[in-house]
């Protein structure tokens, strides 16, 4: 069990700074997600904090201790690669038993620990295997298992699930929020699908070349994101945006459609007078009916989910994006007008592209 820490974390390669100074703080029992877009230092952060990888700057502390020349083993930590990272010609006994084989562990210890945790992955049918002779999701946990009857302080998974195909990746998901539940280990786990960010995390910490953008909970994250990064990176289909300014009490959009301003969106509109804004509305609340502000446009494509309707329509120069009701179902070229929840929408200033609170 135990916390981590970041403090003006640096990572350079040559003259190239890809982590740029990350500050955060990792409670004891955390589920902390780090997501971002591809090259953005995640896996670089965590290998930094595994030590596989040495720092150019800052440091790193796991619980009060600074580790930052500490090699890896020593750092009480399990990483779980995107590649299993199996031995191929040990059986799924030995590859989990190998770390423990290293530290000495009395072979009944092993044993043991093998089997509890062989049961709680449901693989205690696959020991005598090789990695060769599983599915993908099973050498998954295999990987899982390995790192598990370490009992580490630390979990850390990087991009676990993206060699699964989507079923499976959405049971294995439910497993690691499961896993986390029973055994109440840190952890801290890289990926840029967003789903798996919002369902497993505490707290979100949203990386943007190298910095922090954003951290906070699922909720904070999704109702209030800092910025059009992180309102266009979390959310599916992608919050749109228009561009628009402030004429008195309204928000104009440059398509023609008008808001009045409501006071939960921007506190202050006096102050933002005549100031080019972007406005940001989720696919989801859009409205049907009501008598509310609303958007004009032209039906370019609509998609049936099943579940619901993704209908794409073009209103002034710009492009957006309504989930719907599944039995609406607009055609191509025809004009449609829908509303818009007045208390989800988001503003951001134009030039900074950070919101407007
Ligand atoms: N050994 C290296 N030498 C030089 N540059 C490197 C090295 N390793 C990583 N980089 C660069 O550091 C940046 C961050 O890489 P990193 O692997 O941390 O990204 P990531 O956020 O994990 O991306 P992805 O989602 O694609 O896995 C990338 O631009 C990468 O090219
Ligand atoms: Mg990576």
């Amino acid at each position: 069990m135990s916390s981590v820490a970041f403090r003006r974390l640096e990572k350079s390669y040559g003259s190239f700074q890809i982590v740029k100074g990350i500050d955060l703080d990792i409670a004891d029992r955390e589920f902390v997600v780090l997501v971002g877009p591809s090259g953005c230092g995640k896996s670089t952060t965590l290998r930094m904090l595994a030590g596989l990888e040495d720092i150019s700057g800052g440091e790193i502390l796991i619980g009060e201790k600074v580790v930052n020349r500490l090699p890896p083993r020593e750092r009480d930590i399990a990483m779980v690669f995107q590649d299993y990272a199996l031995y191929p010609h040990k059986t799924v006994f030995e590859n989990m038993a190998f770390s423990l084989r290293v530290r000495r562990m009395p072979a009944d210890e092993i044993k043991m620990r093998i089997a509890q945790t062989a049961e709680m992955l449901g693989i205690g049918q696959l020991l005598e295997r090789r990695p060769g002779q599983l599915s993908g999701g099973q050498r998954q946990r295999v990987a899982m298992g390995r790192a598990i009857v370490r009992r580490p302080a630390v979990f850390l998974f990087d991009e676990p699930l993206s060699n699964l195909d989507a079923k499976l990746r959405g049971q294995v998901r439910g497993e690691i929020k499961r896993l986390h539940q029973t055994i109440g280990t840190t952890i801290i786990y890289v990926t840029h699908d967003q789903v798996e960010a919002m369902t497993l995390a505490d707290r979100i910490v949203l990386l943007r070349a190298g910095e922090i953008e954003q951290v906070g909970t699922p909720d904070e994250i999704y109702n209030r994101p800092a910025s059009m990064f992180v309102g266009g990176f979390i959310g599916s289909p992608a919050m749109n945006f228009c561009r628009a300014h402030i004429a008195g009490d309204a928000i104009r959009l440059d398509g023609g459609a008008s808001f009045p301003v409501h006071g939960a969106a921007v506190g202050a509109s006096t102050a933002l007078d005549g100031r080019e804004i972007v406005l940001g509305i989720r696919p989801e609340h859009f409205q049907i009916g009501g008598d509310g502000p609303s958007v004009s446009g032209i039906v370019q494509v609509v998609e049936p989910l099943g579940s619901d309707t993704l209908i794409h329509f073009s209103s002034g120069s710009a492009t957006l994006t309504a989930r719907v009701p599944p039995q609406l179902r607009p055609v191509p070229g025809e004009t449609m007008t829908i509303g818009v929840d007045p208390t989800r929408i988001h503003l951001f200033d134009a030039a900074s592209e950070r919101a407007l609170h």
